[in-house]
């Protein structure tokens, strides 16, 4: 199985699973149709399909996110690398509200320190120079084994990278979307330009909230006003991708979801599809078995 190497930790299969869906009722309806048991059913599904790496972010569930992973970590073996991240609310005006930010995390998850700790948004009221000073202090107590930031652009990577710099510490990561239907970081220049650092992409919603998984379309769209609209923009395109993942997932024995994990997968990116119950995080943790041929992703791209 092929294996990906983020900055300061061990090397991991190349395929994460996000928990924004655990805990949390507006957008994913937990509690509705899924429950504790099934996330739990997950994260061992997913263990044992060989996924070695769990996102999650203190305002997933408002923090029930964290402590449901954190429980399930403490009771199997062995132990995933865990990503977390905070939120730049806006009555955060001090820098020094990520590290009590980052303390209020460990003790959800009962950990001492995280894998990897994550600014979600390069959001002020703390310019970003701030934040990025305080993810070198967190790295620099130990209270993180290494840093990175979502949701940012070039430019505002190279910023947060030379304030690191200035610490010795690496940028690991960048969380951005990033799927079939959303190929900004490409246009952008930001996946060659992190290639190259070495810094890897971790693609969020990369199943584009459902959408990509075959059990959607135009006619039949996700449950939810947000996730039914999020991809309209798009929806020229929508029924000639589905029909192309159908397409390759047909040939490989595969179904859609995974076929779409597996062309992040291929662009060098570390997906981490959400998944609400131990059937989902298993059929996507099949994309790490999957191997695309330079048709099938021609067919992908082209759709
Ligand atoms: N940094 C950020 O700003 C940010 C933003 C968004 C997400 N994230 C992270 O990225 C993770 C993934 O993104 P996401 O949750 O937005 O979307 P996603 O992974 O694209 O979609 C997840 C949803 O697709 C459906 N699904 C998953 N696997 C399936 C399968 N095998 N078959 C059929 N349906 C399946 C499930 O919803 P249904 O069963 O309801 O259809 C699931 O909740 C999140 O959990 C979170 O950790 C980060």
């Amino acid at each position: 199985m092929d294996e990906l190497r983020i900055a300061g930790l061990p090397s991991i299969p190349p395929l994460g699973l996000g928990t924004w869906q655990w805990g949390d009722r507006l957008i994913w309806g937990f509690g509705r149709g899924y429950r504790e048991d099934d996330t739990e059913a997950a994260y061992r599904a997913a263990l044992e399909a060989g996924v070695r790496l769990f996102d999650t972010a203190e305002v997933y569930g408002f923090g029930l996110s964290e402590r449901l992973l954190g429980r399930y970590y403490h009771a199997c073996s062995p132990r995933p690398l865990v990503v977390s991240k905070m939120f730049p609310y806006p009555w955060r005006f001090s820098r020094r509200a990520l590290l009590a930010a980052l303390r209020q995390s460990l003790l959800r998850l009962r950990m001492e320190r995280v894998d990897l700790y994550l600014l979600h948004w390069p959001w002020k009221p703390v310019p970003l120079e701030g934040w990025a000073e305080s993810l070198a202090e967190a790295y620099e107590l130990g209270l993180a084994r290494a840093v990175g930031v979502s949701n940012c652009n070039l430019a505002q990577l190279e910023r947060v990278a030379r304030v690191l710099a200035r610490h010795r510490v690496p940028l690991a990561v960048n969380q951005v979307e990033y799927h079939l239907l959303e190929r900004g970081p490409e246009r952008s220049g930001l996946l060659e330009a992190m290639r190259a650092e070495g810094i890897v992409l971790m693609a969020y919603s990369p199943l584009a909230m459902g959408w990509l998984t075959g059990r959607y379309s135009l006619e039949n769209p996700p449950p939810g006003r947000y996730r039914a609209q999020r991809y309209m923009r798009h929806k020229d395109r929508i029924p000639a991708l589905l029909e192309a993942l159908d397409q390759v997932a047909r040939k490989h024995g595969a179904t859609p979801a995974q076929v779409a994990l597996r062309w992040c997968i291929e662009r060098g990116t570390l997906p981490i599809p959400g998944a609400k119950n131990a059937q989902q995080a298993r059929v996507n943790a099949g994309a790490l078995r999957l191997r695309l041929d330079r048709e099938d992703l021609a067919r992908l791209e082209g759709a």
